[in-house]
């Protein structure tokens, strides 16, 4: 009995010791940690509207926005997405947006999160 909780103790204690090197590898693999990335509570006005406010509005938005494009409303986005490879941009190194450089991966992560999902407006 004693030893099956040594054994069991050790085999916790390892797992923990690996997954604190698995976190140390992906700071070092990405330019951002995605360790604290919430992804199971991704909706439009909580996650996705403060991103694209913080990261996209300045340029798109207004009477004549940047690639005569506006992200203000839901409505806009999932049409970006549908028709103006939104996600293709987000992702893609060579020709970014924002175009001063992708953001942090966690970012990426949920819209990706609430594209796959059906783009709902909650
Ligand atoms: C500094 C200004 C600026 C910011 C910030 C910016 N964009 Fe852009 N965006 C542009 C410009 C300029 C264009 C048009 C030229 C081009 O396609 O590269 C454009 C084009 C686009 C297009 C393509 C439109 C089309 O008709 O093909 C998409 C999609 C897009 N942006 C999405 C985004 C998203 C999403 C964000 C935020 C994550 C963002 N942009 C942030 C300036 C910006």
């Amino acid at each position: 009995m004693k030893r099956k909780i040594k054994f069991l103790s050790i085999t916790l204690v390892s797992f923990l010791l690996l997954n604190a090197c698995y976190d140390d590898n992906e700071e070092t693999l990405y330019r951002f940690t995605t360790a604290n990335c919430d992804l199971s509570n991704v909706t439009y006005n909580q996650t996705i509207a403060p991103i694209i406010q913080s990261k996209c509005v300045s340029c798109h938005s207004g009477t004549t926005p940047n690639g005569n494009l506006n992200l203000e409303n839901h409505t806009q986005v999932v049409t970006a997405v549908n028709s103006k490879s939104l996600y293709q941009r987000i992702t893609n190194t060579a020709n970014p947006m924002p175009p001063s450089g992708l953001m942090d991966e966690c970012s990426i992560k949920q819209i990706k999160k609430w594209i796959d999902s059906g783009m709902p407006n909650n």
